[in-house]
């Protein structure tokens, strides 16, 4: 079984806090990539140099967001090809973040999604209810619906990946869900398009601390973690704890 454990690090880190960053995890990280695959999501100013420093090593990179279109008058968006190019291999679309605070639908989701796939790259689809939703039992429904829009007329035989992060549990002030929750969740997403999902994963407040027996989620193919990788060393230890 194949085991995924990423980390975007958001608006964090300037070049050189990068590189260094991406030296480290390439000296320092002794698993075999292909069982266990990290992944690292920089910022877009720091994407090729990250994608250089790792080249070769099994760790692949993504990108924190792209658009549809693949150029034209789109002022500071970045487009697949583009990404691509500074050495991608995966593009995170759909975050909670970029969905409240940059007016990302359901439907923006779907159009980046279609657009990562035309051209190799592997969606990164972030999925995930608010704190009302979850309340109301309502969690399942709302979650698949979410992934339904953002695959719809997606091709058979794509790959795309799946972060199901309940808004409440990301950050600062997230709770980490019960891991029956995660597993309600994870059953029925799985249950939903086998034939295009590579692979599901969990993210919100994931730690060292937590980290194994969220993998011990029947059904759950790996890890997207924020706060807890912001340190390459605490990522290593996390990624070492899935592997073993
Ligand atoms: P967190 O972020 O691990 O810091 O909660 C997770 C995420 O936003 O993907």
């Amino acid at each position: 079984m194949v085991t995924w454990v990423g980390t975007s690090w958001k608006m964090n880190m300037l070049l050189e806090e990068s590189m260094t960053y991406a030296y480290a995890l390439r000296s320092s990280l002794s698993v075999d990539t292909e069982k266990v695959r990290p992944f690292v999501i920089p910022p877009a100013t720091a994407l090729s140099g990250v994608s250089a420093a790792l080249r070769g090593s099994g760790i692949r990179v993504g990108a924190q967001n792209v658009h549809w279109e693949e150029n034209g008058e789109w002022t500071g968006e970045v487009s697949v090809p583009q990404v691509k190019d500074a050495g991608a291999t995966i593009a995170e679309i759909g975050h909670a973040e970029r969905r409240r605070y940059f007016c990302e639908t359901d439907e923006t989701v779907n159009l980046k999604v279609r657009a990562s796939l035309s051209h190799g790259i592997t969606p990164l689809v972030c999925v995930g209810e608010p704190v009302g939703v979850f309340d109301a039992g309502d969690s399942v429904p709302f979650v698949v619906d979410q992934f339904r829009k953002a695959t719809a007329g997606v091709p058979q035989g794509s790959q795309v990946l799946i972060a199901y992060e309940p808004i409440w549990a990301i950050g600062a002030t997230g709770m980490l869900p019960t891991l029956d929750h995660v597993s309600d969740v994870v059953s029925a997403l799985r249950n939903e398009a086998p034939q295009i999902v590579e692979g599901i994963l969990y993210g919100g407040s994931v730690s060292l601390d937590n980290a194994s027996e969220l993998m011990d989620i029947g059904g759950l193919d790996g890890l997207f973690v924020g706060r807890a990788a912001l340190d390459v060393q605490n990522y290593i230890r996390i990624i070492e704890a899935v592997a073993h």
